[in-house]
């Protein structure tokens, strides 16, 4: 008899996981554009649209190695706009007219949920902050008062999650340097809730600073979302990043394979939760390490790294609902060496 266990040990043997699910794109059926978010939040809006997330749009496609990417992938660069493997991390579409339509690159819904089903909600009047922060979320808003879901958005983008994308097109495997925090605070940001001690009400026409206590949650559950996305994008991989003399694997074009690339920002990541443990005692960056302690980097195991991504995601959530930040003033100094991040066209 074929029970699970053993069809999750065939799958396994193929270097298949049932779970691996790469991010979607946004169903264009609920996006209701940047143009209605606009009308309420004008800042962001100019805010966004000096970012790359908005400019993208334009410029994505006249770069050259845009052209040399589709040529590898036999497609022309006109088609990446439409092309849904590309859009799922780099476009928004529509549904207008009955016709898919690109409209922008990543714009409010890739980072706050697709809409139709929350606009109204959002903006009831009689409703608490409270009750619209929580009918929001239950109708797929991704509300920045929840830390845990609003973060993950920006690590299904910027940790890549396709194998051959990475390997046969020369697509990057990671953001260089990602981190959340500091990718936020540049060019990204826009904070216009005036913070009055708690309960972010009243908006103001001056960007505001993000609230001390919110950066270290920001900042320490970037830490186990990027360790959670990197290993199921290593747990996505065909290959195993070493050979078997146990040294890292180079494409033919001298670069780091997918899985290599991934397994060193995982030892980079197990680092800087060694030295976050050192500042701040969190039981669930404890666990954290524990687990990836017990991986084996040279296997390439599916499963053992689906497992342990499962784990570490869940261990973000748990973190997000026992924490406020207030207490976690260790990482003060981590963060005050953090630079906020401008795309090269901005600096
Ligand atoms: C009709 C006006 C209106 C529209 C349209 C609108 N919003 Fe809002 N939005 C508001 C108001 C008012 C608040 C503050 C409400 C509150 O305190 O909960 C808010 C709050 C927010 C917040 C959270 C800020 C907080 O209170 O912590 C986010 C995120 C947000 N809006 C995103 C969007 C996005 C994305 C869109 C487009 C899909 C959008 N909004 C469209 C009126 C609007
Ligand atoms: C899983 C998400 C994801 C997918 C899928 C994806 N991209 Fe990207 N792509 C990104 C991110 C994030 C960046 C920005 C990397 C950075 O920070 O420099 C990027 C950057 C790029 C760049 C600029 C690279 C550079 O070195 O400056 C090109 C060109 C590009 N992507 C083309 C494509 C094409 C073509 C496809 C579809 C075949 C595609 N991408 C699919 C996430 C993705
Ligand atoms: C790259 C992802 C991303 C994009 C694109 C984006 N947002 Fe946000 N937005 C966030 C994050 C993350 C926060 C919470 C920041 C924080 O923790 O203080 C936020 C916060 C907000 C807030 C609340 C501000 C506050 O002080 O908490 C509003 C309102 C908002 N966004 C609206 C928009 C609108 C409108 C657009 C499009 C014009 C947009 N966002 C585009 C990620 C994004
Ligand atoms: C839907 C996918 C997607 C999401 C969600 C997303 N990004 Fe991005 N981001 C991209 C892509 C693609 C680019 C590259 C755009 C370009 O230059 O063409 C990019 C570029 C950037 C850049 C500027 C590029 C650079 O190298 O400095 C910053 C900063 C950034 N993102 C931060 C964030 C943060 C912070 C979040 C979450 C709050 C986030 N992004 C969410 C896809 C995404």
């Amino acid at each position: 008899m074929l029970n699970v266990k053993n069809l999750l040990l065939i799958l396994g043997s193929l270097g298949l996981t049932v779970a691996n699910a790469q991010r979607a794109p946004l169903d264009m059926t609920r996006v209701v554009g940047v143009e209605t978010c606009a009308d309420c939040h004008e800042e962001m809006f100019d805010a966004w649209n000096k970012s790359a997330h908005a400019k993208s749009f334009e410029e994505l496609i006249e770069r050259p190695n845009a052209a040399e990417m589709a040529a590898v992938l036999k497609m022309d660069r006109a088609q990446i706009p439409v092309t849904a493997s590309c859009v799922r991390c780099h476009y928004t579409q529509e549904f207008l007219a009955s016709v898919p339509q690109t409209t922008a690159a990543v714009s409010c819904e890739s980072c706050h949920g697709p809409a139709i089903d929350w606009i109204e909600e959002h903006n009831r009047k009689s409703l608490s902050r409270s009750a619209r922060v929580e009918t929001g979320t239950k109708m797929g808003m991704l509300h920045p008062e929840n830390i845990h879901l609003s973060s993950k958005a920006c690590y299904e983008c910027h940790v890549i999650d396709d194998e051959q994308l990475v390997n046969m097109a020369g697509h990057p495997a990671i953001s260089d340097g990602f981190e959340i925090l500091s990718w936020y605070s540049g060019e990204v940001k826009h904070n216009f809730l005036v913070n009055d001690g708690g309960a972010r009400k009243s908006h103001s026409k001056v960007m505001q600073a993000i609230p001390m206590a919110r950066q270290r949650m920001l900042f320490l559950n970037g830490k186990l979302l990027h360790l959670g996305y990197t290993l199921k994008a290593i747990a996505s991989s065909q290959d195993p990043p070493v050979d078997k003399d146990g040294n890292f694997i180079r494409l033919s074009t001298g670069r780091y394979t997918y899985s290599v690339q991934h397994t060193i920002e995982l030892k980079r990541l197990k680092e800087d939760i060694r030295m976050i443990l050192k500042v701040v005692s969190v039981p669930q960056f404890t666990d954290a390490l524990a687990i990836v302690r017990g991986l084996s980097l040279e296997t390439g195991n599916s499963q053992e790294f689906e497992a342990a991504s499962e784990s570490i995601m869940r261990f973000s959530a748990n973190f997000c609902e026992e924490n406020d930040g207030s207490d976690l003033g260790g990482v003060d100094s981590m963060i005050a060496n953090l630079k906020p991040r401008f795309s090269k066209s901005e600096e």
